[in-house]
């Protein structure tokens, strides 16, 4: 069984060939960044999104199979990502995929992204017995789960920012650069939380929910002064290394709190994290070191699946392909979760 994956919720173009196995097998996989594109504007702009998916969709596609050495004869299905994202940017992968199956009449399957970032922890050769506590920490999302066969529970998301949305935001207020999460991880490293005791905050004492704009807004005073009103960094401004870190340590603390009280409330043992923060090496050996007492199996997607990329989205499509779950050619897209 062999799936075409094609991602386009947000800003990378990609489309894949996975093989079914233990593990799932990558037969070829394009993606093209659109980070150059977004970059001056500090974040990705929609419509630029849209039209840089429909210039270069079905030319990724085609490099993809070249790579790959198949033809789509060689198929079993098509699979794509139709929620959530941005409408726009859903709708040319949806659109492009519907077309191909019908003109090459194979099976389509519409696949929930945040579901596929969890399956990327498979394509990375390690699957989780279910049920699982499911972690997905991107962009548009912060969200627990207790995933089960066919289902997920979500037990807690954010308020408002998502730690992804986050990162972008806090490198842009400290003139990082764009992706954020990465340029300020890399910041972090090279700095300090010092005496920066930045705001931790954790809700209702049982809350699995998040709010992270709180600690933002300490960054944004402590760079640009009382209001955020200055240009930054104001006088007696900390570094921006030392801000960096201090971000990083008390969204993280936070974070760690919370998988720790949703392990604990629901009887979880075993976890697993999708989703771009993923990417995050701090991260990665936090919860190593904080969470192993608590949980089984903790499992990370390889860096290169943390991102959004088409793999995730055919691994997940062979899942639902076995399981019978093809979608009919009115397959809708969804901006909501
Ligand atoms: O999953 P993803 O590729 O796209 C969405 O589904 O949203 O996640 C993108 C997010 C961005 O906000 C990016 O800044 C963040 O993941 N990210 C990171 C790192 N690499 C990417 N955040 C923290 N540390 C990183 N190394
Ligand atoms: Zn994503």
């Amino acid at each position: 069984m062999r799936v075409l994956g094609i991602e386009t919720s947000c800003d990378e173009t990609s489309a894949a060939v996975v093989a079914a196995g233990e593990p799932p097998v990558l037969l070829a996989q394009v993606l093209l960044s659109q980070a150059g594109r977004h970059e001056r504007f500090g974040g990705v702009v929609p419509e630029i999104a849209c039209r840089s998916h429909v210039e270069s969709l079905t030319a990724v596609i085609e490099r993809c199979l070249v790579s790959a050495g198949i033809g789509p004869g060689d198929l079993d299905a098509i699979a794509v990502a139709h929620r959530p994202g941005l409408i726009g940017a859903l709708l040319v992968g949806v659109t492009t995929a519907k077309a191909l199956a019908w003109a090459w009449n194979l099976p389509l399957i519409g696949v929930h992204h945040l579901e596929a970032h969890l399956e990327a922890a498979a394509l990375s050769g390690v699957r989780v017995a279910l049920p699982y506590l499911g972690v997905v920490l991107s962009g548009g999302h912060t969200d627990i789960y207790r995933v089960d066969a066919g289902k997920r529970e979500r037990l807690g998301a954010t308020q408002d920012d998502a730690l992804g949305e986050a990162f972008d935001k806090v490198a842009s207020i400290l003139g990082l650069g764009y992706p954020g999460g990465p340029a300020v991880e890399r910041a972090a490293r090279a700095g300090s939380e010092r005496n920066l005791r930045l705001p931790r905050t954790l809700l209702a004492t049982d809350s699995l929910d998040f709010s992270f704009s709180g600690i933002k807004t300490a960054v944004l005073y402590l760079w640009r002064g009382q209001n955020g009103a200055g240009v930054g960094p104001v006088p007696g401004a900390p570094r921006r290394e030392d801000l960096a870190a201090a971000f990083q340590n008390a969204v993280f603390d936070v974070l760690m709190e919370k998988i720790r009280r949703a392990l604990a409330q629901s009887g979880l043992r075993r976890l697993v994290f999708g989703g771009g923060v993923t990417a995050n090496e701090e991260l990665r050996r936090r919860a190593a070191a904080e969470l192993a007492g608590l949980a089984e199996e903790i499992v990370f997607p390889k860096p290169e699946f943390s991102t959004d990329n088409g793999a995730m989205i055919a691994a997940m499509g062979l899942v639902k392909l076995a399981r019978g779950e093809i979608s009919a050619l009115d397959l809708e897209a969804y901006a909501s979760g």
